[in-house]
């Protein structure tokens, strides 16, 4: 199915036709219509322009050219009559289908998949020096099979080089700096190597730093979300820090804390992350391991959901399979169901909050719903308590005793090598047992049981 889409804009962009297809073997967890509005959406917030789309359903993806022959040609016919500069393709296409594709399109079209596209939007809004490291180590992983003449010559918008990922604005990709992409594969390999060490040191502070909050006993509640959920908005308004907001995706990719009083004089840091979104690049998920791990040794997620956007449920799904893949699953969360100020219908609207663990409506926007949730919050860091299931080594002995005192025991067998123990403990600590946890059943699977 192919749709020309009417031009609105002034100043000349980039123009830009979108490729989507629904294979049959693969699980996604929007339906293709939706996956390729969010792609244009994405497109925009790079600074193209979508000109038109093309679908096709498919089993498999071709071997050669992703989408079949025959569509290709279609392809080409619509990309020429709309005097399309690059095609963007809804997944991330092997280094073979975009060669051949390029080949099949001709030089004058360049050929990009959403995984490029993430990473260019990335390269814009990276700011501290780590999330910069993140982005071109993602960048370089992701191009080094792809380096060919043809991608080389391709980058001629590209900016940063000196081995900074590139941030011109505007136009079209932004790959890491021309220069280096046309050193060869052994130079970028060197990078990538120096890269990964820079980031270790990061993480090593990092370390450092969570230890020395742990010992401070402040609990940390990780915002997180599908992109433009709210996230910066309701840190900004619980903290009156004053975090970038804006209506496009990733707009924040650097993580902030905030220290914030609870009532009962409790506290806590709340730290906002990179915002998630379906089909996010592997590349990316490893480079930004270490962000990411802030979010799996957080003591609570804080999971802000945009309940007025129509695929919500699946928007809140995408962000529990990274969740998992992160290994976070184990942690207590609290939804925030924001935006609930754009719902026609708020009453209809809390029926579905039985669909959400621990879910409170908010709108970040408007402050409405900020004390339930900080109750919430609280309640889930020093008063509620989260069953889990461990198996503790012996010279554990300070956590076997943190059970005992903190906690309540409801099974406990004494094995060689150490001590099994099941029962409930309060959120806040769930994280210093995370290594040692038996994943029978997540915390997750266990809090919805309970709804
Ligand atoms: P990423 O940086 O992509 O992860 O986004 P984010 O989740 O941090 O979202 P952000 O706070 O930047 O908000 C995205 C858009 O939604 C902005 O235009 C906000 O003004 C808007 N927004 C946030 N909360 C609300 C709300 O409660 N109601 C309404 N109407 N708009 C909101």
């Amino acid at each position: 199915m192919a749709k020309k889409i009417p031009q609105t804009t002034n100043p000349p962009r980039e123009r830009a036709f979108l490729v989507g297809a629904e294979v049959r073997s693969k699980k996604d967890f929007l339906p293709l219509e939706d996956s390729l509005t969010e792609l244009a959406l994405l497109a925009k917030t790079a600074g193209l322009e979508v000109v038109g789309e093309l679908t096709q359903k498919l089993d498999h993806p071709h071997v050669v050219t992703y989408i079949g022959p025959g569509k290709v040609n279609e392809l080409k016919a619509l990309a020429e009559e709309t005097l399309t500069q690059v095609v963007i393709f809804d997944d991330e296409l092997s280094p073979r289908h975009q060669r051949e594709l390029s080949k099949a399109l001709g030089e004058n079209i360049r050929v990009l998949d959403r995984t490029a596209l993430i990473l260019d939007i990335f390269a814009q809004h990276a700011h501290s020096s780590e999330g910069m490291l993140q982005v071109e180590l993602a960048q370089y992983e992701y191009y080094l099979p792809r380096l060919t003449r043809a991608w080389t010559h391709l980058e001629r918008q590209a900016g940063g080089g000196g081995g900074r990922a590139g941030t011109t604005g505007g136009v079209g990709l932004r790959g890491p700096g021309e220069t280096q992409l046309e050193v060869d594969k052994r130079g970028i390999r060197h990078r990538i190597e120096h890269i990964k060490k820079e980031l270790e040191k990061v993480t090593a502070h990092r370390e450092r730093y969570r230890a020395q909050r742990k010992r401070m006993r402040i609990p940390t509640v990780a915002f997180v979300g599908y992109t433009n959920a709210g996230k910066s908005t309701l840190l900004n308004k619980l903290t009156k820090a004053d975090v970038y907001v804006a209506d496009q995706l990733f707009a924040t990719l650097d993580p902030t804390t905030r220290r914030v009083e609870l009532p009962g004089s409790y506290q806590a840091l709340f730290t906002d992350t990179v915002g998630f979104i379906q089909k996010l690049p592997t590349g990316l998920i490893e480079a930004f391991h270490a962000t990411l791990e802030e979010i799996a040794q957080a003591d609570l997620l804080l999971h802000v959901v945009d309940i007025s956007h129509p695929n919500a449920l699946n928007q809140f799904e995408a962000v529990q399979e990274t969740l998992r893949n992160i290994g976070a699953e184990h942690i207590p969360v609290v939804t925030a169901l924001n935006k609930m100020d754009l719902l026609r219908d708020p009453e209809a609207a809390l029926t579905t909050l039985k669909n959400y663990p621990s879910a409170i409506p908010v709108s970040g926007l408007k402050g409405n719903g900020l004390s339930d949730l900080l109750r919430k919050i609280t309640e889930q860091l020093y008063e509620a308590f989260t069953p889990i299931h461990v198996k503790l080594p012996y010279q554990q002995g300070a956590l076997i005793s943190l059970f005992h005192e903190m906690g309540q025991v409801d099974v406990i067998e004494h094995e060689r090598g150490g001590v099994t123990m099941q029962g409930r403990i309060p959120g806040r600590l769930i994280a210093q047992f995370k290594a040692w946890q038996i994943k029978s059943k997540s915390v997750q699977q266990l809090q919805e049981e309970q709804i």
